[in-house]
């Protein structure tokens, strides 16, 4: 294909968009990247247009108006709705995973008997849609515990509960008062997990796979893991933790035997597919869940390290070749520090104006979310509003740069964790 000739739709609106779209404007095959709906910050990154969001069947419209030749999806609600399938169904290029694999992530039951099924390590659990025999069973296994909403709850149908009284409160939230709708009519049950997590994310073409860069991300809203969970407040790459040896496991006793599940099963899977993974004292993995999609905020510092073509990696994917390509890395750690809007994560406030003093330092990105832009201003409008984004020689150094460029940040009620990346630091 000439250069620059590739008109790409990217779909979603949050930070790991932002990053990608950034990301693929940057492929010397592309000529413009199309964001769908995007946020203030993919307005105004050069190579990147906003075009409005929507149903899956009114983004088939979109792409078959703009002449799209390639689309990705960013986060996992389209994918539940089948926009994969759509797409293909009317001969259009599109990287995901069909709605029937999805259910890898938009099912916590689906990917818990899928695992059970195929071997691989996860927690002990058990599935639930009638309260008191969830009562019950949180009554013979004791605390702590962990309570899920089946359905897709954005990152917060889980509840990590330390004492009974915590579990039987979120098993009625979900069960009784229906607080997740429909996602919530099921519970999965499990054991609890000590450890360390890690993001195990892999493009598959339908047979194989290649590794991205490793990372962790910080699910707690507050300093030291404390407060409750949230999408992800920073993240970074590589995952000390997840070392060549952990990796080689990973690999072997997760990604092989996912992949051999899927063929066995007849599930065909191409796209992003992401392990969280718990590593336990001992260095044993174990899966936490699927997701079938990049991770966010894992994606903006994975996407900074990046120094091989994106477009060209997921179309091979696509395209079933993934054995012809290997994504390079830029062997520099990256780090991304979330700031949250006022309230999140139960009651995220909008209409703050965002201030940024406008950075020129090729190590440091400003990824948008939770942002849109009101006559000239740039406002927030959502949860996660920003992810600061840095590279450094090392952890410490990307982590100076990141905190150094949000001095220069502001909005009322900004929220962000000041301990991004301490893990790493212990760890190496
Ligand atoms: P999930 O959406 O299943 O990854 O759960 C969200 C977060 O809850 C995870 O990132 C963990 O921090 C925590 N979590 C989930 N399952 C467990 C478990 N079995 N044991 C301990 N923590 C868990
Ligand atoms: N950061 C966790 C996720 O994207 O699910």
């Amino acid at each position: 294909m000439s250069s620059r000739s590739m008109k790409v739709l990217v779909v979603g609106s949050g930070g790991r968009e932002h990053a990608m779209a950034w990301k693929l404007a940057r492929s010397p095959r592309v000529a413009q990247v199309l964001v769908a709906p995007g946020n203030a910050g993919t307005a105004v990154e050069p190579g990147v247009r906003n075009v409005p969001g929507g149903s899956p069947e009114a983004l088939l419209q979109l792409a078959i108006d703009e002449g799209i030749d390639f689309t990705v999806v960013g986060p996992e609600a389209p994918l539940a709705a089948g926009i994969v399938d759509l797409f293909e169904a009317h001969g259009l290029r599109i990287f995901g995973p069909t709605r029937e694999a999805a259910q890898l992530e938009s099912s916590k039951d689906f990917a818990k008997r899928f695992l059970v099924r195929h071997g691989i390590p996860t927690a002990h659990h058990a599935t639930f849609s009638d309260a008191q025999a969830a009562h019950e069973w949180v009554r013979r296994q004791g605390a702590p515990i962990v309570i899920k909403a089946d359905g897709l709850a954005a990152g917060k149908g889980v509840v990590v509960a330390l004492d009974e009284a915590d579990a039987h409160d979120a098993i009625d939230r979900m069960l009784v008062d229906n607080a997740f709708g429909d996602a919530g009519a099921r519970v999965v049950i499990e054991e609890f997990l000590a450890g360390e997590e890690a993001s195990f994310i892999v493009v598959v073409d339908g047979l194989r796979v290649v590794p991205l860069a490793t990372s962790q991300d910080h699910k707690r809203l507050l300093d030291h893991d404390q407060g409750p969970n949230t999408g992800g407040m920073g993240a970074y790459s590589p995952a000390p933790v997840v070392t060549p040896a952990l990796h080689e496991r990973v690999m072997r006793e997760v990604i092989a035997p996912t992949l051999a599940g899927l063929a066995a099963d007849g599930i065909r899977y191409r796209g992003f597919l992401y392990a969280g993974l718990m590593i336990s004292a001992a260095g044993d993995p174990k899966v936490l869940e699927f997701n079938c999609r990049l991770g966010d905020p894992e994606t903006q510092p994975i996407m900074m390290r990046l120094t091989s073509d994106l477009l060209d990696l997921l179309e091979a994917a696509l395209d079933g070749t993934l054995g012809d390509v290997q994504p390079a890395w830029d062997p520099r750690p990256a780090l991304g520090v979330v700031l949250a809007a006022a309230g999140y994560p139960d009651a995220p406030r909008s209409g703050d104006p965002v201030r940024v003093k406008p950075i020129d330092d090729p190590l440091v990105q400003v990824f948008h979310a939770g942002t849109r832009s009101s006559e000239g201003r740039c406002l927030t409008s959502g949860g996660r509003v920003l992810c600061v984004t840095a590279l450094g020689d090392d952890i410490r150094q990307a982590q100076g740069h990141a905190y150094a460029a949000i001095e220069g940040i502001d909005f009322d009620g900004v929220q962000f964790r000041r301990d991004i990346g301490s893990r790493a630091l212990e760890t190496s």
